[in-house]
């Protein structure tokens, strides 16, 4: 079966207005030029920048903007947050929940994000699940466990109809701005892990038909042999993303194989 391929900027807090704006607009001008539709791309800028790249990108069917993330709660009195319904009311299609910085720096728990899962569902945005194993995880030999953990906690809860909706993002934490890509036998070994686990929970059908992204220094040297792999859909990509010709180079590894 043939999944949807992603190629996904994560550009965390980084750019200026101006500088997300040329790096949307170099983006889409490479999209009209490949006219491309195999592979969808999803920019995730900050926050204030969303509803100006969503108009930047506004006439480009293969490019979506998601946010970086949500409170969990619907709304109420959670002074500087931002929710799911407001995200939807400005054009956001995808979000980011579970990434390992907002698990790591501000303690978010599987509990939290199953309920952020929620709401993004409920608010028509599709999620990008992150999960990911640290290095001493990886190290104890109890990564499998992690990742089938934040899995369970974290969005198992949903019904099969609603997990059909969802991209699931491996980011082992090590690989993460460090520079150290996990190899492509890790990547697949982990992925095919994944959708076994998501088989159990889902179905076979199901599982075979959710993209699971590939994330952590990924770039344009090593995007081809991590695509490769065959239960690997696509890339979520942080440093690259910020460099209009890498990112689109990294998205081209993908374009020659979808
Ligand atoms: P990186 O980040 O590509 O800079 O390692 C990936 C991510 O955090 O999504």
């Amino acid at each position: 079966m043939k999944r949807k391929k992603y190629i996904a900027g994560n550009w965390k807090m980084n750019t200026t207005l101006q500088e997300g704006l040329d790096l949307a607009k170099a983006i889409k001008q490479d999209h009209q030029a490949g006219k491309s539709l195999h592979v969808s791309t999803l920019l995730f800028p900050p926050f204030p920048f969303l509803a100006d790249i969503v108009r930047e990108v506004s006439t480009s069917n293969s490019i979506a903007v998601g946010a970086q993330n949500c409170h969990h709660e619907a709304k109420g009195a959670f002074t500087g947050e931002v929710s799911a319904a407001m995200l939807n009311s400005i054009g956001i299609s995808h979000i980011l929940i579970g990434h390992s910085e907002r698990r790591q720096y501000f303690g978010e728990t599987n509990k939290q994000l199953a309920q952020k899962v929620q709401l993004a569902i409920e608010n028509k945005l599709t999620p990008v699940f992150c999960i990911g194993e640290t290095l001493l995880e990886r190290e104890n030999n109890i990564h499998f466990n992690t990742i089938e953990k934040q899995l369970q906690e974290g969005i198992f809860a949903l019904s099969k109809e609603n997990f059909n909706k969802v991209i699931l993002a491996y980011e082992p934490v090590w690989a993460i701005g460090t520079g150290k890509t996990a190899s492509s036998d890790q990547a697949q070994e982990m992925h095919a892990f994944i959708r076994k686990i998501v088989a159990n929970q889902y179905g076979t059908e199901i599982a075979n038909s959710c993209s699971i992204l590939y994330g952590g220094s990924c770039n344009p040297s090593n995007a081809a042999s991590l695509f490769a792999c065959l239960d690997v859909d696509g890339g979520l990509i942080g440093g690259a993303s910020l460099v209009a010709n890498d990112f689109l180079s990294i998205r081209r590894a993908m374009l020659a194989l979808a």
